[in-house]
């Protein structure tokens, strides 16, 4: 009806095209805290579903970092080549990477996971408590680009902080051999394995663990 508000075609598409450019610059840049569903292209493409789905690489076989460091880690191009200099060597693909490594220049990857500066999360203590990589980022191992398949938000941490501490505190205590069994087995056996108690996980709750 009222025609005034109505923005000329041009300056549409131009305010289309600008927004479209905003959004591809702050993507280049890497934004903190990326949105759950975040799946940018990549220089090369590399495929995990092929690298770790078909021929069953193992995770820390290129994320070298995840069981030690605070980083997990994206692997240095001379790894691809431990097969590329033999594999599918007239790949276009492959290709760059033999021409980023003869030139002695890393890929950029396009990060897609990162937490804000104030946040501190370290891979090391959450893959040595027994956690998968897939609990916190999906199966890998089918995507042919890697996607954010968790939100990653603070509530999230803490739901399995919080989940994690309530389960371990409702487990009932392991079962130690009552009197009888222990008699019997003293008569028949080798002496029984000492229990071990399995090690208490304690994932913090307090600001100061998360926000150092
Ligand atoms: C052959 C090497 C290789 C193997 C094996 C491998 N990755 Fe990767 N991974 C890469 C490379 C290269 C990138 C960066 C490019 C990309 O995102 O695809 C990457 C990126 C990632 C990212 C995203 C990092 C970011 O920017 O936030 C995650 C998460 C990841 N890998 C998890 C895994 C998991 C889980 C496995 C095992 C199921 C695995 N990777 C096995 C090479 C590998
Ligand atoms: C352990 C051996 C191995 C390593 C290490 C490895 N790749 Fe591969 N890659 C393969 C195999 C096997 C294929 C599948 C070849 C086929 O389809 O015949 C493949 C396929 C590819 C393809 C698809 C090529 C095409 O055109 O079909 C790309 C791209 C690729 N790899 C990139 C990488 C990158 C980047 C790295 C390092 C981060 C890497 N690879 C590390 C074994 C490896
Ligand atoms: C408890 C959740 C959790 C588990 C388990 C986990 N990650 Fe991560 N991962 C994260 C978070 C959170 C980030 C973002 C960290 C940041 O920005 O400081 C991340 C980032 C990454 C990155 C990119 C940045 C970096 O640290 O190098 C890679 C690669 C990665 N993870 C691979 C893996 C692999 C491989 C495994 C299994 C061996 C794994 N992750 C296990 C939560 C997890
Ligand atoms: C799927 C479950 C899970 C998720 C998701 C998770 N954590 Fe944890 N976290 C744990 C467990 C289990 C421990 C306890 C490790 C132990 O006691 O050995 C832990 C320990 C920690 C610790 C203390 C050890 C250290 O590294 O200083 C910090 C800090 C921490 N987590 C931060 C985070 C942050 C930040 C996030 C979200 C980005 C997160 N966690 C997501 C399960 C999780
Ligand atoms: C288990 C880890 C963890 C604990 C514990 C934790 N935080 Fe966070 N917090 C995070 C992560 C990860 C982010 C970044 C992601 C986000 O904004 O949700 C964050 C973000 C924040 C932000 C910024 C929110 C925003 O909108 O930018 C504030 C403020 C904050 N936390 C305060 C606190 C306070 C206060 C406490 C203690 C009551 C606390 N946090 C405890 C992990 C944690």
């Amino acid at each position: 009806m009222n025609d005034s508000i109505r923005l000329p075609r041009l300056t549409r598409a131009a305010g289309h095209a600008s927004a479209l450019l905003v959004l591809a610059l702050t993507g280049c840049s890497g934004p903190v805290n990326n949105q759950q569903g975040y799946m940018p292209e990549q220089p090369v493409a590399f495929s995990h579903a092929v690298h770790t789905g078909q021929y069953e690489l193992d995770c820390q076989y290129c994320h070298v970092g995840a069981e030690k460091s605070r980083h997990a880690g994206v692997p240095a191009s001379s790894v691809c080549m431990n097969c590329h200099t033999q594999v599918k060597t007239d790949s276009p693909e492959i290709q760059k990477v033999a021409a980023a490594v003869a030139a002695n220049q890393p890929i950029e990857w396009v990060r897609i996971h990162r937490l804000p500066d104030h946040a501190y999360f370290n891979h090391a203590s959450h893959v040595t408590a027994g956690l998968e990589c897939q609990t916190c980022h999906g199966k890998v191992q089918e995507m042919v680009r890697v996607e954010q398949a968790e939100p990653m938000t603070m509530g999230w941490c803490l739901d399995c902080h919080r989940k994690t501490a309530a389960e371990q505190v409702s487990a009932p205590p392991p079962s130690a051999p009552r009197t009888g069994e222990l008699l019997a087995m003293s008569i028949q056996a080798p002496a029984p394995e000492p229990l071990k108690a399995p090690r208490i996980l304690q994932p913090p709750t307090d600001c100061s663990s998360c926000h150092r």
